[in-house]
């Protein structure tokens, strides 16, 4: 145990035999990982072209934000694995190869690397998307500067992962359930290949913030207050097109999420509720005063964003991606 008072980094340090445990339980290791390879057609067989010709028939039928939005998650996945960087400078993460840390943040992004190769190789197949704008956006975003507002303090960075993981989850799935209603099954069990480990990582990251508030409830508590105000933005904020300004194509990205109902407002709310159940916030004891008022706002909160969702419209107005031809 370690003292009522720790710093971030005594935190990050006692957290370290915990961190392997969950890092056994919630990573797949490469022999158990599935491969893009596995799920789209292989090129070294001979029926190669026909499988190509099936897949890009069943891609036809898809819708233009179904298509919109699979290259906006793409991006963003593709862009995951630069996380590394930004993993590593959280305060009190030890700069060693042999850390539990080291080796939880290089497994982790070294399963999402397989997100943005399987969809990227699938909308290069589909024969739909206009590869080279996508392309350039992906480059963009790993190149420009990206701001998650979690001051590289660990307690509020795993608040932000234990969000995005699931919102994640959320997104690929119901990708996943359009594309099969959309007659594309390769593409529907691709993106629940891409959920489910979404939900693994989800639930490591909510481990870890579980673990925190077991160690520091009051400061984890002022971390997720802190979080829910500045509002959890997607990692791909920056995101954008050739010739277009920055984060402008995010936002007509996010406009197509929530018009055909892959990721709205009212997942956000429902995914914040689920973490105040998760880790029992009502219940929390051993606050000093700002950290029942931390708790108190977040435990409001919900009822709140519901209010605003009821007034908010979803925007009709269609957008022409670069992207897509
Ligand atoms: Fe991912
Ligand atoms: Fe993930």
């Amino acid at each position: 145990m370690i003292s009522a008072v720790a710093t971030r980094v005594e935190v990050i340090k006692w957290m370290e035999d915990f961190v392997s445990e969950t890092t056994a339980e919630f990573l797949k290791t490469v022999e158990d990982s599935w491969q893009p390879t596995d799920l789209l057609p292989l090129s070294t067989v001979d029926n190669f072209f026909d499988e190509i010709k099936a897949l890009r028939e069943r891609a036809r039928d898809l819708s233009y934000d179904l298509l919109a939005v699979l290259v906006g998650d793409t991006i963003t996945e593709e862009a995951l694995p630069t996380y590394e960087s930004w993993f590593m400078k959280i305060k009190g993460m030890p700069n060693s190869e042999q850390s539990p840390w080291t080796k939880w943040i290089r497994g982790w992004t070294a399963e999402e690397n397989r997100h943005g190769d399987v969809l990227n190789r699938y909308l290069y197949l589909s024969g739909r998307v206009n590869m080279r704008e996508m392309e350039a956006s992906t480059q963009f975003l790993i190149a420009d500067v990206f701001d998650l507002m979690t001051d590289d303090d660990p307690f509020r960075s795993f608040i932000y992962t234990r969000y995005q993981e699931t919102a994640t989850n959320i997104s690929h799935r119901r990708v996943a359930q359009i594309a099969k209603k959309q007659g594309d099954t390769i593409l529907a069990k691709l993106c629940g290949h891409v959920a489910a480990d979404e939900a693994r990582h989800a639930k490591a990251y909510k481990s870890f913030v579980s673990k925190i508030f077991e160690v520091d409830a009051n400061e984890m508590m002022l971390a997720f207050e802190d979080m829910m105000r500045k509002k959890i933005v997607m990692p791909a904020h920056y995101m954008r097109e050739m010739g277009v300004d920055m984060g402008k194509t995010f936002g007509h990205f996010t406009d197509a999420a929530q018009r055909i109902g892959v990721y709205t407002s009212v997942d956000y709310t429902d995914i914040l509720e689920s973490l105040i159940v998760e880790w029992k916030i009502d219940a929390m004891t051993g606050l000093n005063e700002a950290g029942e008022r931390a708790r108190d706002y977040v435990m409001a909160l919900p009822d709140r964003l519901k209010r605003v969702a009821g007034r908010m419209r979803v925007p009709e107005l269609e957008y022409k991606f670069r992207w897509i031809d």
